[in-house]
């Protein structure tokens, strides 16, 4: 059985080690921050380019759906999830301040080509960005896209700061409610014994 480490966690996948780690990702660890735009685990996902799968393979920005669960074997697998714990990473700080976020869809795979770029080259140029982020975006966010990586870069050189987006305008208990797979199941009543 496939064995690898997600956002720090070792964990094992009894699935089948063909299966694209975009599927295992999404279905098996419940981690659907990584979006599917387009694979098809029938034909393993070969035949999608739109980026929105994009997570990191030991610090590099790779598309999950290309990668089979054999081949992640061993291997350091950070998803959206995982990039940070209260999305203060300097992209998606940037993301948000630039306001480069519509519908969202993409933006996790985005995040990921974006945090993958910065890692392996701090101060890229306009055109190493427009080479690394081939996400596709249905909503047209390119322009504030290019802004917001480039801020990010600052940031991250700490050549500039921006203050922490607000915490999320839903509490998790309700966010839960909306989705039944995730239901809140309320605590025991205390016995009195
Ligand atoms: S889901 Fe589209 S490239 Fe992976
Ligand atoms: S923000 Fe909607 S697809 Fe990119």
């Amino acid at each position: 059985m496939p064995r690898m480490t997600i956002n720090g966690r070792p964990v094992e996948f009894d699935l089948d080690p063909d299966m694209p780690l975009l599927f295992a990702l999404r279905e098996a660890a419940n981690l659907t921050g990584t979006k599917n735009g387009g694979a098809n685990f029938d034909d393993g996902g070969s035949t999608c380019e739109c980026g929105a799968c994009i997570v990191l393979v030991d610090g590099a920005a790779l598309r999950s759906c290309r990668i089979t669960l054999a081949e992640a074997e061993g291997r350091f697998i950070t998803t959206i999830e995982g990039l940070s714990r209260d999305r203060s990473h300097p992209v998606q700080q940037a993301m948000v301040a630039e306001q480069a976020i519509q519908c969202g869809f993409c933006t996790p795979g985005i995040v990921m080509a974006a945090a993958g770029l910065l890692s392996r080259n701090p101060a890229p140029e306009r055109s190493e960005i427009e080479e690394a982020i081939q996400n596709d975006c249905r909503c047209g966010v390119y322009p504030r896209l290019m802004g917001a990586i480039e801020r990010a870069a600052r940031v991250s050189q700490r050549q500039e700061s921006i203050s922490a987006a607000p915490a999320p305008a839903i509490d998790t208990k309700d966010a839960a409610e909306a989705v039944p797979a995730l239901r809140v199941v309320p605590e025991p009543e205390d016995s009195g014994t």
